[in-house]
């Protein structure tokens, strides 16, 4: 099949989270099992830089209609792997900046014409190539618009540039929600501009044009599928999402096994598999060092590694600060956003620099070092659509504790709930309950036999993303 892939991250040329590990290894996959497949992102700064773009083909020049302006662009593409093309959509007034959404403080606010410049790009490049998909996948708000573009050209010139859409929903409390006036930005039909259409109380949501134009709706878990379909986790789009009830199914990512494996990974000092463990204990090691922990610490050591946004749960764990700070335990946390969070974890560390320690920085090295580093890994979030860190911890013997909510849910069994089959802590999304999660977290620890016999159990399970797209190649299958 030829399958083109839309999306605003991608692993390894830009991530800021779990959107760029599941677009990179879905492509992958799909084009290791013989699909042609296109992917396109735009042409952020950090992505030019990266070698495999270095030398990249400038293909074509773009003239993108804006409501009454044409903006300029041009497309640079390259293969990375055999069935893999990788396309950059590049604008420099748009995409050469230090961060792909925002400055830290506040979201750039030309995002509406960042993005939409994009999926009119991606539409017109596809156009001018004479592209024929079978499949247009597209990912998130910020190529949301993709699929009712695409309809729109087969409208006005008879063209049709793929034959079927799919919309994937990462996380729906992001939608791409701007001002009115933003819809003239792009030259859609008035009576797009509706509540059936792209309007949302007087604003313009481009997710919800992803959900209601696409031909098949997806997003990364069966429980989520559900949740959002519900007003607790739809974010004011649930009356939306049950519209297109009969299309919607959660697909759960995977692990691309080729970066995220304790035996072959390069970023850690040493490596291990669950038949030797020796190695765990160098990293964990390592850990303690780079943390600036005292090297015979023997209690055990959590580990946190997010996106510092409410949506983590990080006010769960702060509300139990004196549980980090009185047990005979370790916090390592490596995470960046959210301002106030920062400072409050920052704070919290340097009432016990010797016991509690946060990286406030994008780390991909000390990601994998603290996964694998770490006993516990500590991921209490309120609303969870997939969630890859879970998996990544049992993949690296590490034990989640984790809220009972979404992909969550879904991943992880409850080691006390279920003795013989659970690999992980799950608790409610509050702060009484992840303290109770915390003190069984402890007593797991204390009792060696039943730890190593959890960790097993998590190292053994199967979350391999051969599996993961093939559910992406049925439902391919089956739309058409
Ligand atoms: P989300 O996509 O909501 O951020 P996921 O669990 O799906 O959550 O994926 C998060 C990904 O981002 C993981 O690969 C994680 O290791 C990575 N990540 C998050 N924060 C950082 C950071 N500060 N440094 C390096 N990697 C990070
Ligand atoms: C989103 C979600 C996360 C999911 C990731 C990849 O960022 O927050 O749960 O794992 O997308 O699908």
């Amino acid at each position: 099949m030829k399958i083109v892939q839309v999306a605003s991250e991608l692993y390894p040329y830009l991530k800021t989270g779990g959107l760029a590990d599941a677009v990179g290894a879905l492509t992958t996959a799909l084009a290791d099992d013989g699909h042609e497949v296109a992917v396109f992102l735009p042409g952020y700064r950090r992505a030019l830089e990266h070698q495999d773009a270095l030398g990249a083909e400038r293909s074509l020049r773009l003239k993108i209609e804006m409501g009454d302006q044409f903006l300029s662009g041009d497309v640079r593409v390259f293969s990375p792997r055999k069935n893999l093309r990788v396309y950059f959509i590049c604008r420099e007034e748009f995409y050469d900046r230090s961060a792909p959404y925002g400055n830290g403080e506040r979201d750039y606010e030309d995002n509406a014409d960042r993005f939409i410049f994009f999926s009119k790009a991606v539409v017109e490049t596809l156009r001018l190539g004479n592209f024929q998909a079978d499949f247009v996948h597209c990912h998130d708000w910020q190529a949301a618009l993709v699929p009712l573009l695409l309809r729109e050209v087969e409208r006005n010139r008879g063209v049709t540039l793929a034959l079927k859409t799919i919309f994937t929903i990462h996380n729906i409390a992001y939608q791409g929600l701007f001002p009115a006036k933003t819809f003239g930005r792009t030259n859609l039909p008035d009576e797009l501009f509706h509540i059936d259409g792209l309007e949302y109380y007087s604003q313009i949501n481009l997710m919800k044009g992803g959900i209601l134009f696409a031909d098949r709706v997806t997003t990364v878990s069966p429980r989520y599928a559900k949740e959002i379909q519900t007003p607790e986790f739809g974010c004011g789009l649930d009356g939306v999402v049950q519209t297109r009830a009969d299309d919607i199914v959660g697909l759960l990512n995977g692990v691309d096994h080729s970066i995220w494996n304790p035996a072959v990974d390069p970023l850690l000092p040493v490596r291990y598999s669950s038949a030797n463990l020796a190695g765990k204990q160098a990293c964990r090691a390592e850990l303690l060092k780079r943390s600036g922990f005292a090297a015979d610490f023997r209690g055990p050591i959590f580990g946190m590694v997010c996106r510092l946004t409410e949506q983590k749960g990080v006010d769960f764990v702060l509300t139990n600060r004196d549980f980090f700070l009185t047990q005979n335990c370790r916090l390592v946390v490596l995470g960046s956003g959210d301002k106030r969070l920062e400072q409050e974890l920052r704070d919290l560390a340097a009432k016990a620099p010797q016991k509690i320690s946060l990286s406030a920085r994008l780390d991909e090295a000390m990601s994998h070092l603290i996964e694998a580093g770490a006993d516990f890994f500590v991921m209490p979030s309120i609303f969870e659509p997939c969630g890859l860190n879970q998996m990544y911890s049992q993949v690296y013997g590490t034990i989640p504790i984790v809220t009972r909510v979404g992909g969550l849910a879904d991943t992880v069994t409850d080691i006390d709930r279920e003795p013989n089959t659970g690999t992980g802590l799950m608790c409610e999304p509050n702060a009484a309950s992840l303290r109770d999660a915390l003190q069984r977290a402890l007593l797991l620890f204390a009792n060696p036999a039943r730890y190593s016999a959890a960790q097993q159990r998590g190292m053994a399970r199967d979350f391999s993303w051969k599996l993961a797209a093939k559910g992406y190649e049925r439902l391919y299958q089956e739309a058409l």
